[in-house]
């Protein structure tokens, strides 16, 4: 029986959606563009982050970054190392599309994904654009808890929304 809690945990533990691991020595942050000059340490952060199959892939930062309609920004320490991310998409319609967001998980609940999204959220402002939207798996609850505390409202249910078939709320906020 012990063995299997063992195993259980071990599984638990390596979902890097949870953050169960020693929490960083305390530092302070600075919240900076991203450029493709990270792709590199980006995409291994967001394996970090996101659980298998929930990741981007290389290609998908390559492409985001190449796009001009793009706007990324990092979270780094005084020594330069990333332990946050933001990435949108500005449509033509005027409203933007947050497709990921990550803090690395011994750097978490310090304020770092608030602090990202509020960076985002004044230079979308600041190119004029009134909207913001983003998906959100149903079994992300933190997430949500972060995205409604930073005042977005879920306004649909997407049904089988993801690659393995679970649902999402799409979410949205008013930057004017
Ligand atoms: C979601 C994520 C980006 C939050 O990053 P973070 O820097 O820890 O978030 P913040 O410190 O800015 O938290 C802001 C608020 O979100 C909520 N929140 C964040 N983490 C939480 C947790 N583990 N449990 C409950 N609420 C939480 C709280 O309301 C928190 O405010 P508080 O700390 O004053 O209570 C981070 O957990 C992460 O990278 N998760 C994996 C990737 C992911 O799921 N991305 C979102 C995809 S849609």
């Amino acid at each position: 029986m012990a063995v299997l809690q063992s195993l259980r945990d071990l599984f638990i533990a390596a979902d890097p959606r949870r953050a169960d691991v020693a929490p960083a020595p305390p530092t302070v942050y600075e919240i900076r563009p991203l450029t493709k000059k990270q792709l590199r340490e980006v995409a291994k952060l967001n394996l970090r982050c996101f659980a298998r199959g929930e990741n981007y892939s290389r290609h998908t930062f390559t492409y985001l970054l190449d796009n001009p309609e793009t706007l990324s920004y990092r979270a780094v320490t005084p020594s330069g190392e990333m332990t946050g991310f933001i990435f949108a998409m500005m449509n033509p319609d005027g409203a933007a599309h947050i497709t990921t967001i990550g803090v690395a998980p011994e750097h978490r609940r310090r304020d770092l994904a608030s602090r990202l999204l509020s960076h985002l959220e004044d230079a979308l402002r600041a190119k004029g654009v009134s909207t913001v939207v983003l998906e959100v798996r149903l079994s992300n609850l933190v997430a949500q808890e972060l995205y409604k505390r930073r005042g977005y409202a879920s306004v649909q249910l997407l049904k089988n929304y993801y690659s393995n078939g679970e649902d999402g709320y799409l979410m949205t906020k008013s930057l004017i």
